[in-house]
């Protein structure tokens, strides 16, 4: 006879976001549409800053970044929400599990670093203007953009140390749609109440300090902005509301998935679907048709298009 191991579950059970038809083809439609705007969107801003020299500038490259990742944050979840809203039994391996999870924190992480690194550039443009072009130069530009992923690689590690170890026996029912830290967590057969508060502090913790860090830089700069009102203002108001607009997006919802302490499902599913859906497809929304840099850039690609169409 096999012997019965302690770990024995090899699939855990997501739970459905919908349970009738009518409500299953909304949200394939609305989920639908959200991914494909957040695939073309943020490609497009990331083929628009490669291919516009005008727009090789700290802030763009950094956006181009940011989009890359919102793409590979949403790729973690949406295509398997929306290919599980028309199956009953909704299971994922146990490895497809960790494998999510595991993305989840290492793009989460990067993205965390990549808005604070976007806020620095924009502190180093308004608060000390006559340095911006040495202390943002493109070295210090790549070296950001490499902690961030240093950043996002060792906060995942740092989580899946404890759990890929634990021993899980049943029940498997994850109660979300998706498999995160928090959850999983509490499936092991043992107390998890320390490791409960390692992914608090190391996920949550973290995303609320980051979060008041940002807004509190966000309104010094905006002091900044407003005592120098020889700057253009309303620019520079348009620029930053759009970096606050982004900030709060990404980081309320995640202090809510890892902070809050009385978790109901539909609050969760709510905060995850935000940060997973809308809050990757807000960065193409507000920097392509509200910024000007980036409309003056689609009109010369646009021209760059037909003429080399009438050449041809
Ligand atoms: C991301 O940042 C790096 C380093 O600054 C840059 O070389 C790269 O082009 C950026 N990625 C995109 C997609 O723009």
């Amino acid at each position: 006879m096999d012997q019965v191991n302690a770990s024995v579950i090899t699939e855990f059970v997501l739970l459905g976001l919908a349970q009738s038809l009518g409500m299953q083809f909304f949200l394939l439609l609305v989920f639908s549409l959200f991914y494909m705007g957040i695939i073309l969107g943020n490609l497009f801003i990331v083929f628009t800053v490669i291919f516009d020299p005008h727009l090789h500038s700290p802030m763009y490259i950094f956006l181009a970044n940011l989009s890359l990742i919102d793409l590979g944050l949403s790729s973690t979840t949406v295509p398997r929400m929306i290919s599980d809203l028309f199956t009953d039994y909704k299971v994922i391996s146990f490895q497809d599990c960790m494998i999510q999870m595991f993305f989840i924190h290492v793009t989460g992480g990067v993205e965390m670093v990549l808005l604070i690194a976007m806020a620095y550039d924009r502190y180093t443009a308004i608060c000390k203007p006559l340095h911006y072009l040495t202390i943002m130069n493109s070295k210090t530009c790549t070296l950001l953009v490499i902690a961030a992923w240093v950043t996002g690689v060792i906060h995942a590690v740092s989580q899946f140390v404890f759990v890929i170890n634990l021993p899980f026996c049943g029940p498997n029912n994850v109660g979300s749609f998706y498999c995160d830290l928090p959850r999983v967590i509490k499936l092991a057969c043992m107390d998890t109440y320390r490791l409960e508060f390692v992914v608090t502090a190391n996920s949550g913790f973290i995303s609320m300090g980051t979060f008041f860090f940002l807004i509190i830089s966000y309104i010094f700069i905006l002091v900044t902005v407003q005592q120098h009102s020889s700057n253009d203002l309303s620019k520079a108001f348009f620029t930053l509301s759009a970096h606050i607009t982004v900030v709060v997006m990404f980081f309320v919802p995640c202090m809510f998935l890892y902070v809050w302490p009385f978790p109901t499902r539909s609050l969760d599913n709510f905060f995850a679907i935000v940060d997973f859906v809308v809050t990757p497809v807000l960065n193409p929304v507000i920097y392509t048709l509200r910024n000007k840099d980036m409309k003056l850039a689609m009109r010369r690609l646009s021209r760059r298009v037909s003429s080399s169409r009438e050449r041809t």
